[in-house]
């Protein structure tokens, strides 16, 4: 059994083997229907248990889809309604009962200590469906994604990602020292990404790009990412934060400075970072990026289960 809280903590072997395992998935499954189950149904039998603490709808239903077409099927809990959110039983004691009901735990929560908890008593793999810190089911996706699109290894792209510093950029950065990819990334000053992060990434004898500058950032990339300026629960002064990041909003004119073949990515949900000709132009392919998040989280489901080929 595996967890799968962070991308740093996972080898880049077993990163890469995950993405082959989805590949080979998606292929067989060309002319089945969404709830038909792939023909090993190798998780058959087991329960993939949910929480969101924070709203969702793709992990949510990516999640859903993954195990149910593993053979399995998952449950969703509403944390206020557990006893562990009304204080009245201790999450050391939810984790053993999860553990015996269910056989895998996937949990979005507001707070990183909480996935670090819920890791040390339950005797079931925990996914970290997004944290403060990461979204590392996203970012593996989005690589997938990528070198679908792109058909070459991402270590071969120029990968640029324009906004906040937050949960899924720490992802990607740490994505981009396990595939060895050129990050470049473009945001105001004040938002640049933590010193904890860029410190592991040296550590890591690796190197990431920074600019203040949005079109500097963005040049000669294959691929431009983005997220919302204010993420979930940001705690901030949102109309402050939208007019920092002004001169980043992703436009038509942002992206001629990239290659002619560029793609753009976004987790979704959007805000206002992307114009809407861009986000439904044709460079954009978000759809398939919202879809293909079934595909890896099968395959992570696998590697947590302990049934990756
Ligand atoms: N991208 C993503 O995680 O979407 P949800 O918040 O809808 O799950
Ligand atoms: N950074 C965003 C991602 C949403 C999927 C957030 O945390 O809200």
């Amino acid at each position: 059994m595996k967890h799968f809280i962070n991308l740093k903590d996972i080898s880049a072997t077993d990163l890469r083997k995950i993405l082959l395992d989805a590949k080979k998935r998606k292929l067989k499954r060309k002319k089945l229907n969404t709830l038909d189950i792939d023909k090993d149904s190798p998780l058959k039998g087991k329960l993939l248990i949910q929480m969101f603490e924070k709203s969702s709808l793709r992990t949510r239903l990516s999640f859903y889809l993954a195990i149910k077409q593993l053979g399995g099927g998952a449950l969703t809990l509403r944390p206020d309604e557990l006893h562990l959110e009304k204080g009245g039983e201790s999450l050391a004691d939810t984790a053993k009962v999860l553990s015996t009901y269910g056989n895998g735990f996937m949990l979005r929560t507001d707070s990183d200590y909480k996935l670090d908890e819920f890791k040390k008593y339950l005797r079931i793999p925990i996914i970290n469906g997004l944290s403060p810190l990461s979204h590392p089911t996203q970012v593996l996706s989005d690589i997938f994604t990528v070198e679908e699109i792109k058909k070459k290894p991402i270590s071969k792209l120029n990968i640029c990602w324009i906004g906040d510093s937050n949960n899924v950029l720490n992802s990607l950065i740490a994505a981009s020292v396990k595939f060895s990819f050129s990050l470049n990334i473009g945001c105001p000053k004040k938002y640049e990404p933590k010193k904890f992060m860029i410190d592991w990434v040296y550590k890591n004898k690796k190197k990431i790009n920074i600019f203040n500058d949005a079109k500097k950032a963005a040049t000669n990339a294959d691929v431009i990412f983005s997220d919302k300026v204010v993420s979930l629960n940001d705690k901030v002064n949102k109309t402050k934060k939208i007019k920092d990041f002004k001169n980043f909003k992703i436009d038509s004119k942002l992206m001629s400075v990239a290659k002619k073949n560029a793609i753009f990515l976004h987790c979704l949900p959007r805000g206002s970072e992307v114009s809407d000709d861009v986000f439904l132009g044709r460079q954009s392919k978000v759809w398939q990026q919202a879809l293909n998040r079934i595909y890896v989280q099968k395959s992570i489901l696998l590697y947590c289960f302990g049934k990756l080929r």
